[in-house]
């Protein structure tokens, strides 16, 4: 909780000034209703002029003992390489800051228990920033599956796919794994592992899988450049996630498809960083396009207000450390299976 009680604001850092943060988590921190950007940290000092902007009450600094000095800071959003996720958020708990993290959490399971026990001993409130599940479509999808829509659901099926080149970012920190932790399947398979966990309201518990090193020549060892995953929970969904680099952006790359006794929920879209896109139920009586409401609004800035609401008493965050953490554990077993066994070898 934030201290004083009564306060009806968050104060938010962001450590990491690259892409997510630019683009997504400070401008939903500036447009959400009960939250203030105070502060950035970044040794990149361009990287954080460009989210300054001509906002002077923004703070710019490279030390992060700066950040959590800022007086009024509540939280700290965490938008690092992965590797340093787990000595940023450790460092902001100590000084008794609630973290939202980017996933995936950290580079292994004992990293990311490690973030939650420090939040936990220090008495602050650790999330991961899975902002999928902050989508209206996403939220109306589990709705709709709760009041039975689709019936008993027997399948979920989504691609998430996309194209990383090795000059994908000046610093392609996704290609190293002693940055990254893994390839496509550790950067982009969290997010559907956790949205399968929320549409269906049990994780998925059994599961197997096949990397790939396919078309990018940086793709070798545990850098995988697609991965497809079968899985099942433990009431007998089966479940089929196929991730990639390796997917030009102009194919259809982001669907997912809940599907039951009785109907068939299809999201064409809405699975990535904007808002926007579709949701379409189909039954015994036809397609149709649900309307839901809130579908133009950034699941980032849902995402913030949800958790600044829950800093100051307002309502439940919804997301609980452990689930994230069983997540954690099944993304970096899979990871390691995909290390160990010869990925699908064979570039055209
Ligand atoms: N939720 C999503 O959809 C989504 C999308 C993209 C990235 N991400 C996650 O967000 C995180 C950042 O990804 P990105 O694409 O923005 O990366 P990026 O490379 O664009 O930005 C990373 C930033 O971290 C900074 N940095 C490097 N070392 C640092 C240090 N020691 N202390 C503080 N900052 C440091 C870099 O200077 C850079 O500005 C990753 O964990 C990634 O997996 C999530």
């Amino acid at each position: 909780m934030v201290s004083p009680p009564g306060r009806d604001t968050v104060g938010w850092g962001i450590a990491g000034c690259g892409w997510v943060a630019r683009d997504y988590a400070a401008p939903a921190i500036r447009e959400s209703s009960n939250g203030r950007l105070l502060a950035l940290f970044d040794p990149d000092a361009d990287a954080m002029a460009r989210i300054v902007g001509k906002d002077g009450a923004v703070r710019s600094t490279a030390a992060l003992a700066a950040l959590l000095d800022v007086p009024g800071l509540d939280a700290v959003y965490v938008a690092t390489p992965n590797h340093l996720h787990r000595p940023i958020v450790e460092a902001a708990a100590a000084a008794g800051k609630a973290v939202l993290c980017e996933k995936p959490m950290a580079l292994d399971l004992a990293d990311a228990r490690a973030m939650v026990a420090a939040c936990n001993h220090a008495g602050t409130r650790y999330a991961t920033a899975f902002d999928q599940r902050f989508h209206p479509a996403h939220q109306a999808a589990a709705a709709l599956i709760r009041a039975g829509a689709v019936g008993r659901v027997t399948a979920l099926r989504i691609v998430y796919a996309c194209w990383v080149g090795a000059t994908w970012s000046a610093d392609n920190w996704r290609i190293d794994p002693a940055r990254a932790g893994g390839g496509a399947f550790f950067d982009l398979a969290p997010h559907g592992l956790d949205l399968a966990s929320m549409l269906l309201g049990e994780p998925l518990v059994r599961a197997e899988i096949l990397g790939q090193h396919r078309l990018h020549d940086y793709a070798r060892g545990p850098i995988d450049d697609g991965a497809m995953l079968v899985a099942a929970t433990a009431s007998g969904v089966l479940a089929s996630l196929h991730v990639a680099y390796n997917c030009p952006e102009f194919l259809p790359r982001r669907r997912l498809e809940i599907m039951g006794e009785r109907g068939q929920l299809t999201l064409a879209d809405t699975m990535g960083q904007t808002p926007g896109g579709s949701l379409v139920l189909h039954d015994a009586a036809g397609a149709r396009e649900i309307a839901v409401a809130g579908i133009g609004r950034s699941p980032f800035t849902a995402q913030v207000e949800a958790f600044a609401d829950h800093l100051l008493g307002r309502r439940p965050f919804g997301f609980e450390p452990g689930q994230d953490l069983e997540t954690m554990q099944l993304l970096a077993t899979l990871r390691d299976r995909i290390a160990d066994r010869p990925p699908v070898q064979g570039r055209a």
